[in-house]
């Protein structure tokens, strides 16, 4: 039987996106009512600092400084949590949850560490939790993961996850300014973490690749497993090395099966990107995750990977669809694919880039090529390069693992002719973006 009274909605945070959410509550309400079948009633907003002077037009009695008590009131239908950080996030999410009402969230963090509790108590409760703003802001790729492609079987995916990081990377490679330049505006667009860490260390990616291989590999993995390197180390110098190349630095996530195994390698690492690949020419905040499936084959979703408003859009999205589940009467959890087993990460292979500093680029190649193919590390090709009055060979190496490389590149730095500690980032070609 159809439920028309209006459905009360409690927003936990209200600062970069609990804005926008909040103002298209507010303003979109008869739309949203058309769609779901029962009007939206907002009926608390916590935030730290209800003092704060806010850019909304909303009733003063909803502002909360006890996010606890709005959760537990016990009437409420949605809880939107967008607070960030695990904590007290995790609390809240479990309160709501056992006080009858369903869970929005655009927080990875908290999914990524917390996620097998936040689904169980939902199963418990026979409420829903959503979550699709979490991984690539707004653009549709968690629903497509469990439920479109919930028939086939995902091998392979790889993408651009994080915004923050691709601003970065993208003005430092059309500017060739600076890194810290780059952040202080992508902070200011609202794109970046509470604390920017989590972003500029991967810390942000690595957390959404847990998400993804939850729904792609059935698979839990924790945020401490993921292989991660973040983009503090990379220079304008490495970013013209990419260009001459013809490659572009980008911040990737990894997610693949292990050959011949069950287990999932999960890696978040700065990638000099040839033009060719699908993810190269991915700009700004934008963020694009290719999804290689045994029968679709590859599949680009691709769109604003963070922002305010662009996120609004898809924890809207799951607003409605929770919604329109309790008009219906489904208090269910939404289906979560079973977790069937817990992986091991291995250290990846890559390709890689190095920049090897010499005294003379023309007598030090043999030396350096002897002692990189001793410590077995194959080289594809080889480029001299001069600038500033610096000579400096730079080199793409054949696949291979991060230890062999490692080894091999202490005896490089051991060299007389090496005038300077050699540099190497990997490579992702364009083969591997089709
Ligand atoms: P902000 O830091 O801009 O806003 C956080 C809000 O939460 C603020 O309103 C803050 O209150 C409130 N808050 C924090 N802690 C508490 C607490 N203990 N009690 C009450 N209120 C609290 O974060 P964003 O809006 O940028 O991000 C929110 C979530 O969305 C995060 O999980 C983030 O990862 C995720 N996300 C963000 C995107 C983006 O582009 N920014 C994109 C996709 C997801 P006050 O205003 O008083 O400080
Ligand atoms: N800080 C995140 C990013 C927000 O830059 O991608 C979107 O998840």
């Amino acid at each position: 039987m159809m439920n028309t009274a209006p459905l009360k909605v409690a927003v936990l945070g209200c600062g970069v996106v609990g804005t926008e959410v909040v103002r298209r509550l507010h303003t979109s309400g008869p739309a949203l009512a058309g769609r779901i079948g029962a009007p939206v009633e907002l009926v608390g907003i916590a935030v730290r600092d209800t003092r704060r002077r806010r850019d909304l037009d909303v009733d003063p009695g909803l502002w909360t400084d006890d996010p606890l008590a709005l959760v537990k009131r016990g009437d409420i239908d949605i809880v939107v949590e967008l607070l960030g950080g695990t904590e007290p996030a995790r609390a809240l999410a479990v309160a709501a949850m056992e006080h009858g009402a369903g869970v929005v969230s655009a927080n990875k963090a908290l999914l990524a560490e917390h996620g097998p509790l936040l689904h169980e108590t939902a199963a418990v409760h026979g409420v829903d939790l959503l979550y699709e703003a979490s991984v690539a802001g707004a653009v549709p790729l968690l629903r497509p993961l469990r439920d479109s492609l919930g028939g086939d079987r995902i091998t392979r995916i790889v993408g651009i996850v994080n915004g923050t990081t691709n601003y970065v990377l993208d003005r430092m490679t059309e500017t060739g300014g600076g890194f810290a330049a780059a952040l202080h505006e992508a902070v200011d667009h609202g794109y970046a973490e509470a604390d920017p860490t989590a972003d500029v260390e991967g810390l942000d990616a690595a957390a959404k690749a847990v998400i993804l291989a939850s729904l792609a590999f059935h698979t839990r993995v924790p945020p401490t497993a993921v292989h991660r390197e973040g983009i503090t180390e990379v220079t304008a110098v490495d970013v013209a090395d990419a260009r001459d190349l013809g490659r572009v630095v980008k911040l990737v996530t990894v997610l693949e099966r292990a050959v011949g195994q069950d287990d999932v390698l999960l890696r978040v690492h700065p990638a000099m990107v040839a033009r060719a690949h699908p993810l190269a020419d991915v700009r700004g905040a934008d963020n694009a995750v290719l999804v290689e499936a045994a029968d679709a084959g590859p599949l680009l979703f691709r769109g604003a990977g963070a922002g305010g408003v662009p996120t609004s859009s898809a924890v809207l999205g799951d607003l409605v669809t929770a919604a329109r589940r309790r008009v219906l009467g489904h208090r269910g959890a939404a289906p979560q694919a079973a977790v069937k087993q817990t992986a091991s990460v291995a250290g990846p292979r890559s390709r890689h880039h190095l920049r090897v500093p010499v005294t003379d680029a023309a007598t030090a190649l043999d030396d350096v090529a002897a002692v990189l193919r001793s410590g077995g590390v194959g080289i594809g090709t080889v480029h001299r390069r001069r600038a500033a009055g610096q000579e400096a060979l730079v080199l793409l190496t054949k696949d291979t693992d991060d230890a062999t490389l490692r080894t091999a590149l202490e005896a490089v730095a051991a060299l007389p002719c090496v005038s300077a500690a050699p540099r190497s980032m990997r490579l992702l070609d364009a083969e591997e973006g089709r």
